[in-house]
């Protein structure tokens, strides 16, 4: 049984194979705290929190002794505003009456096999009847009838909850939630290092770690997207605690719109920690009846310090939210023509990369953008989603009979949520674009966001999109969103509910996924924004595999891959190789490798060597698939602990096969060093097909390799296989 309640002593226990959560039931009110890390198989922790002596000024609650109560100092599974507790709300609640003060209490709970399904919202699910197990406490404002339940539910063999807060009016008023945080967790202490993944375009998920200070930190988006500016996840890391040993807590957010990832650490050196809808520009009106889903967050706990705790987000992720048919089926290995053609490409065009590609092993033609409306360059036509005939002479499925002609999968690219000021939709749906009236609306590359909180739109885009897909014999789309979202607003929202339009935009983007997916199953749908700037685990939810990002050069790139493989797995990582100008083409290959492979370039403006080399990638990508897809992924040295070389490795679940990659950035004459390999079985003997040596996987963990005899130039890489040996 993964969750207990003790009756006696009121206290609810979560286990997960390496990690409790334990809070109570305190004076049968308030849902106090008491632990969450390393498993343990007691709960005698009842005077852990007392820290009331500590605090003057703190208020307390009138019915409860003041030298042993105030909920401005207690560690609480719900932080509520305007009622003693002054840290960071969780829950901040306008009531009819015009406050904001909000006080929830211990009602009820429920615990029940299985976990329930977020209303409009991606989340993670389980697979057989029984792997999951959730708790549901109910709690209550007695003044104003609003009531917060809170889900817990356990992936007992992940060392994972999730977490997400139900909000219903249950009064005779409407009233407005102004903040609800997904979870509220107080961590005892503060002796924790903050990792957050920061970037931009071209450049995201750096790893930035920085040790907690006093008072509010954190980080958030409000464009619109879960953003490349600092994606929706963050990691404390126990001081002391490293890549493999020590306390590794990660948080991760199910969702792709604005978001805030918070921490206060209090007087009493407590540590607030909090993830959920950015609420500055939010609030949402409920009325008599009606009920709020907050998204989902992860929480991951790992003593294996964060290589552990990543691998436990990869197999999670891998089994419990990726989900259809390419979930563990092979996916086709593509060559897109973006960086190959840009917007300058015809039938005859796409036809001849798809001969090479053919000829080379390749097994999906993807057409980026560029095929609709007028669109020759990215000033104009998106919305007009029909087919430019000066390009496809013959049309969509003139082209794709011709693709199929050779035996290769075809792909589209789409950006629906966009439409340029400059296209037959725009001139005749002005309103359909997102605005405030009186107010000039800001462009981004050319375009303006389209209302997604609208049916009509929403109905606009799934039938031209399904014109093309049911008509056509289409394996794959590219659903693209290119700029952030400004003066929001809806034409159709009244004025009291556009504070709800961010989060009304990405319910009406899933809806739309989520029935594109449903009347067209068979298709692989791969995210993209401008790279990876909705690389979250709400997209995932959809899109099992995502483009990293636009930045295609081999050693930016595995910088890129290695920060965001602090919580997403290779699996879901479109990586290709390009034409790109650093680094020969077996570094372009080794790091692409690392992800869903595949080509981005025109075999006509590359060389006769170039397009060998690439004939003999091919038969590597099969050889390593499961390997690097299902595989667990070991950070060897990480771009943010040497600037000069990276190195990761793959080992199979079953132990009997590694692959190590190293990629020199930077040549230093401090060369003579020893790469230490990682969660190998230290009993068996493995083969390295490259040196045809045997090592034990004793030796290979603790003595190394020696780097001596590898490639040592700027640019340069190497990967070494092992297999086991009997
Ligand atoms: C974005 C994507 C690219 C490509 C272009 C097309 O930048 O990230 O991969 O699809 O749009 O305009």
């Amino acid at each position: 049984m993964p969750i207990i309640f003790d009756s006696e002593k009121k206290i609810f226990k979560l286990d997960t194979l390496n990690s409790s959560y334990i809070f109570e039931i305190y004076n049968e009110s308030y849902l106090v705290h008491l632990y969450y890390g390393k498993k343990i198989p007691d709960y005698n922790l009842k005077d852990f929190p007392n820290r009331r002596m500590f605090a003057s000024f703190s208020a307390s609650n009138p019915h409860m002794d003041d030298w042993v109560f105030s909920a401005d100092v207690f560690p609480l599974e719900i932080g509520c505003n305007g009622c003693g507790d002054m840290r960071i709300s969780s829950l901040q609640i306008r009531n009819a009456d015009g406050n904001a003060s909000t006080d929830m209490r211990y009602v009820s709970h429920k615990i029940y096999k299985g976990k329930p399904a977020l209303k409009g919202l991606p989340a993670l699910y389980e697979n057989e009847e029984g792997e999951c197990e959730t708790l549901e406490v109910t709690t209550r404002d007695c003044v104003t009838g609003a009531e917060a339940l809170l889900l817990y539910t356990v992936f007992e063999k992940y060392s994972a909850i999730t977490r997400s807060v139900i909000v219903k009016n249950t009064s005779d008023k409407p009233f407005s939630i102004e903040k609800v945080m997904s979870f509220n967790l107080d961590m005892n202490g503060k002796d924790f290092d903050l990792i957050t993944l920061y970037g931009r375009h071209n450049n995201e998920r750096n790893f930035e770690r920085r040790p907690l200070s006093h008072g509010r930190q954190g980080i958030g988006s409000r464009r619109g997207s879960s953003s490349a500016q600092q994606n929706p996840f963050m990691a404390l890391l126990r001081h002391g605690a490293t890549e493999d040993y020590g306390d590794a807590y990660g948080f991760n957010l199910v969702y792709s719109c604005n978001h805030l990832c918070e921490i206060e650490v209090d007087f009493n050196n407590s540590s607030r920690v909090m993830m959920g809808i950015d609420p500055s520009d939010f609030s949402w009106k409920l009325a008599p009846g009606e009920e709020f889903y907050s998204p989902e967050a992860v929480l991951v706990y790992s003593d294996e310090g964060l290589g552990g705790m990543s691998r436990t987000f990869h197999k999670l992720y891998n089994n419990n939210l990726v989900r259809g048919p390419w979930k563990k089926a092979k996916r086709p290995l593509l060559i897109n023509n973006w960086e190959g053609t840009y917007f300058d490409f015809d039938d005859d065009k796409l036809f001849d990369i798809a001969k090479w590609a053919k000829e080379t092993g390749i097994e999906m033609l993807v057409m980026d953008d560029g095929w609709f409306g007028k669109r020759n360059d990215d000033t104009c036509a998106l919305g007009d989603w029909e087919v430019n005939e000066d390009k496809l002479r013959g049309g969509i499925g003139s082209l794709v009979s011709r693709i199929k002609g050779l035996g290769l999968k075809f792909g589209i690219w789409y950006e629906p949520e966009m439409i340029s000021p400059d296209s037959d939709l725009f001139r005749a749906h002005p309103d359909w674009h997102i605005h405030v009236p009186g107010r000039e609306s800001s462009i981004g590359r050319h375009q303006y966001v389209i209302d997604m909180t609208r049916q009509d739109v929403r109905d606009y885009l799934f039938n031209k999109i399904s014109e093309v897909l049911r008509n056509n014999d289409i394996d794959y789309v590219k659903w693209d969103f290119n700029r952030n979202i400004t003066e929001a607003g809806s034409a159709i929202l009244p004025p009291e509910r556009q504070s709800e339009f961010f989060h009304r935009f990405i319910l009406g983007t899933y809806e739309l996924m989520g029935r594109i997916l449903e009347a067209y199953p068979h298709i692989l749908l791969e995210n993209c924004s401008g790279g990876g700037g909705r690389y979250d685990p709400g997209m995932m939810y959809f899109s099992p595999q995502i483009w990293c990002s636009d930045n295609t050069d081999a050693l930016s790139r595995v910088d890129i891959q290695f920060g965001s493989s602090l919580c997403y797995p290779a699996s879901v990582q479109g990586a290709h190789v390009s034409a790109s100008r650093r680094s020969g083409y077996e570094t372009k290959r080794n790091v692409a490798m690392w992800g869903s492979f595949g080509y981005e370039l025109d075999p006509g403006k590359i060389s006769e060597e170039a397009r060998a080399e690439i004939k003999t990638q091919i038969a590597d990508y099969h050889k390593y698939y499961d390997l690097i897809h299902y595989g667990d992924l070991y950070r060897i040295i990480s771009p943010w602990d040497d600037p000069y070389r990276v190195a990761w490795e793959f080992v199979s679940e079953d132990k009997r096969e590694a692959m190590l990659t190293v990629v020199i950035k930077f040549f230093t004459e401090a060369r003579n060093f020893f790469i230490k390999l990682k969660g190998l079985d230290s009993e068996k003997y493995y083969k390295c097909l490259e040196d045809g040596e045997v090592y034990s996987g004793a030796l290979l963990m603790n003595a190394g390799i020696s780097m001596f005899y590898y490639p040592d130039r700027d640019g340069e890489s190497f990967a070494l296989h092992f297999e086991e040996v009997k």
